[in-house]
């Protein structure tokens, strides 16, 4: 890396490459790796713990006074009322990893007062980091990062998430897959959102969407995709988007023609919408 980084960047990255190591080495014997399931088709394993706690004691270490939010210990571990908040995902992409799909990655964000700062999302399969700090550009290794130039969602690549979790909403996702699916020349779902979101800024995607998302799967890849020159949002094209659960992203032109599609599928709370998924949160 040749520019010089924000320390708590660095501090990110020496964490986020401490939980790679503990997943590659334990993917090199995964049969032996024991699952946990906290719902239907929604996995946990001891090595997303493992790759967790690494993650926290690093920072903690380095910033004992700061908040944490992680996907499998919540906001248990941290300062309760610190203006910086850690928000962490060990493992995204947990079903890639059990079956060896090698497709998974590290998320780390820190937010102050609710905006994310610093972002790293990385790779342990590819050795690829992705990174950035607020105002200073996103780097994918040493390459400087920017969305695709691609004008018509025609033309466009895009990415997605399938529900999954008994309570998702199945039918609604159908509907806009179908819609968008007949609109673009691709879609894809390779099952790591923090990943997709990356794909984005780096250009591979040319959009994004998916339902059922959590803060940590998409709160580093937010800040790496702006600072790309993309824009993310909620399906009505809005920037409160980190606790809504769905997200829309996209190079400027490709996503505003998705918000378009998206919008008349913005979340109203009706019953059906708030049976509980399994991690408590609605679909
Ligand atoms: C999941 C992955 C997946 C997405 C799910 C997430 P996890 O995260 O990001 O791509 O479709 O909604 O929950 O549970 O493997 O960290
Ligand atoms: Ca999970
Ligand atoms: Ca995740
Ligand atoms: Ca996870």
């Amino acid at each position: 890396m040749s520019q010089s980084l924000h320390p708590m960047l660095n501090i990110a990255i020496k964490a986020a490459r401490a939980a790679g190591a503990v997943i590659n080495r334990a993917s090199l014997d995964i049969e032996k790796v024991q699952v946990e399931t906290k719902g239907v088709n929604d996995f946990v394993t001891e090595v997303d713990k493992h790759a967790e706690a690494v993650i926290v004691d690093t920072l903690l270490a380095a910033y004992p006074g700061h908040g944490i939010l992680a996907e499998e210990s919540g906001r248990e571990l941290g300062a309760k009322d610190s203006e910086f908040l850690w928000i962490i995902d060990p493992l995204d992409g947990t079903t890639n990893f059990i079956h060896g799909f090698p497709v998974y990655a590290v998320s780390i964000a820190l937010a102050w007062r609710g905006v994310v700062q610093q972002a790293v999302v990385y790779d342990p399969n590819r050795n690829d980091l992705f990174y950035a700090s607020r105002g200073r550009g996103a780097y994918l290794n040493d390459r400087r990062l920017r969305v695709s130039k691609r004008l018509r969602l025609a033309d466009s690549l895009i990415g997605t998430g399938f529900p999954f979790r008994k309570g998702d909403n199945f039918k609604r996702y159908m509907k806009m897959f179908e819609e968008i699916s007949q609109q673009c020349a691709g879609l894809r779902r390779p099952g790591a959102a923090s990943l997709d979101l990356c794909y984005v800024a780096a250009g591979y995607y040319d959009g994004f969407f998916e339902t059922g998302l959590s803060p940590w799967d998409i709160a580093a890849a937010s800040l790496i995709i702006t600072e790309a020159g993309g824009l993310i949002g909620n399906f009505s094209g809005e920037a409160d988007f980190l606790y809504q659960r769905e997200v829309v992203a996209g190079n400027p032109k490709v996503y505003g023609q998705l918000v378009n599609i998206l919008t008349p599928y913005t979340r109203v709370i009706k019953e059906d919408d708030t049976k509980p998924a399994a991690d408590g949160q609605a679909a």
